[in-house]
């Protein structure tokens, strides 16, 4: 096997515990990917991410999508230093293309309270699209302050703050090829 082995990476030394491991992600991510290919079967299907966490995961989703697809991002920064945002977020970037008339998938790496999540979908619900809907591959349900309807889900996780595939703490460990929990004092 010419795959690097996941301890490899440095900052595995870091993770208390790995929560999802490589395959059992590349495992969802093709079942999503099948299951959004065949909803969206003859429609102009645009994936839109939310930077810099879902990188990983929508380049990997993307490419489990068996139908024509278009994909944007969207940049935003909460205000405030806080890890958790209240839901006031300022838009950093926009996306680069109208979504008048499209079928949009949103696609986030994780949704915690959700307040984020629900401005962001005021904001292009606003636009017109022909529909929304939302695949989200983390869903920390227990912290929901914000009823959101999921179309597609990958995993539920409990309280805990977990980096890798994509997250960050602190900027750190978004190259990890697994999603797992930081030993306490790195936190
Ligand atoms: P919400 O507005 O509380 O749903 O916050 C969602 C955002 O918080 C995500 O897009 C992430 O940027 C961040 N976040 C929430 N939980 C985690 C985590 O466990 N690891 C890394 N980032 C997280």
């Amino acid at each position: 096997m010419s795959e690097p082995l996941a301890t490899s990476h440095q900052g595995m030394e870091d993770l208390a515990r790995i929560i999802i491991g490589e395959e059992e992600l590349r495992q969802k991510v093709r079942e999503l990917g099948a299951a959004i290919s065949r909803d969206y079967a003859g429609k102009d299907l645009l994936l839109v991410g939310v930077l810099r966490g879902v990188i990983i995961f929508i380049a990997d989703l993307l490419r489990a999508i068996t139908i024509p697809v278009s994909v944007d991002l969207i940049g935003i920064s909460s205000y405030g230093p806080s890890v958790k945002t209240h839901g006031v977020v300022r838009l950093t970037k926009d996306l680069e293309e109208p979504i008048e008339g499209r079928h949009v998938l949103f696609v986030e790496d994780v949704i915690d309270t959700g307040l984020t999540l629900s401005y962001l979908l005021r904001t292009l619900r606003a636009r017109g699209p022909a529909s929304l809907r939302v695949c989200v591959l983390l869903d920390k349900r227990a912290h929901r302050l914000i009823d959101i309807d999921i179309a597609y889900r990958g995993f539920e996780l409990g309280d805990e703050y977990v980096v890798g595939y994509g997250l960050d703490h602190r900027q750190r460990y978004r190259n990890l090829p697994v999603i797992g929990i930081l030993k306490p004092e790195k936190y």
